[in-house]
């Protein structure tokens, strides 16, 4: 019998990656349900494409299994974990690493031995260290158009992981912090200047205990620009601020 969960938003989607995990008989996999929906919105794009994938936390090795079967033949999956055991669950198209992602020298080295990486997946240990060293060492090994997902960020709000609430230390305010970045090109504040997060992240995406964050290299500051016909717009202009006008004396606006 085919397994169906039941939906945590309503508008969410019953694809081949939910379907694979609900009906799972190969090796374990241990995932929140509303992921699945994040997944296929950013992974449709590289299935049967010759994509490299890195998943950070191995545990059961079925997830690496899953993303083999959803991207089909020409995709690598890279897997990391600190337990020795987990070289065993190594296959075909998956290869497995042994460290600790909290150390940056593992992290430095792993980038050296990994082919830059179009999808970087972060479900690990998910205590504030090993989320952010993770981050900062591998986001300069992620391809331009591709994506990082850290997972589980509601550890965040949570001691056990070294998180509270607006606790400065956390990724939660750290990847708030990113999107101060994204906008420093407009910053009267010496205390926000452009950096290479300013210049290569592209969007920055907020779920239910996801981050998504997709990199694009920026080639300079953005700007705005007026197309048309010059005297029209003039026209336009003028009856808006008119109209503006008239709600703003009536209190409207
Ligand atoms: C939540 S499980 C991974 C689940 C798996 N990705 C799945 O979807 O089935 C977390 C894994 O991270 C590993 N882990 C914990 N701390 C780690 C660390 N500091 N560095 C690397 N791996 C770690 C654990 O050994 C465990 O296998």
């Amino acid at each position: 019998m085919v397994k169906k969960a039941e939906k945590v938003f309503e508008n969410s989607k019953e694809g081949y990656l939910l379907n694979y995990f609900l009906n799972n008989k190969a090796r374990p996999i241990e995932k929140w349900v509303h992921y699945f929906d994040v997944y296929e919105l950013y992974f449709e794009k590289y299935r049967n494409k010759p994509v490299n994938m890195l998943e950070i936390g191995v545990a059961g090795g079925g997830s690496m299994q899953m993303w083999k079967s959803y991207f089909g033949k020409k995709a690598f999956i890279f897997g990391v974990d600190i337990i020795q055991k987990k070289k065993e669950l190594e296959e075909e198209q998956i290869k497995i690493f042994i460290g600790d992602q909290a150390d940056r020298t593992f992290l430095k080295g792993l980038r050296q031995q990994l082919p830059k990486l179009d999808i970087i997946l972060d479900d690990g240990g998910h205590t504030m260290e090993q989320q952010i060293n993770t981050f900062e060492e591998l986001w300069p090994h992620l391809k331009e158009g591709g994506v990082y997902i850290c997972e589980d960020v509601h550890t965040s709000y949570q001691k056990t992981y070294n998180g509270g609430y607006r606790k400065a230390s956390t990724f939660m305010e750290y990847s708030k912090n990113l999107t101060d970045n994204l906008n420093a090109y407009f910053s009267e504040d010496k205390n926000l200047k452009v950096n290479d997060f300013t210049n290569s992240i592209y969007s920055i995406s907020f779920y239910d205990s996801m981050i998504a964050i997709v990199k694009s290299a920026r080639r300079r500051a953005a700007y705005s620009l007026t197309t048309g016909n010059m005297a029209m717009k003039d026209r336009v202009l003028t009856r808006i601020v008119k109209t503006k006008k008239k709600l703003w004396d009536k209190q409207l606006l």
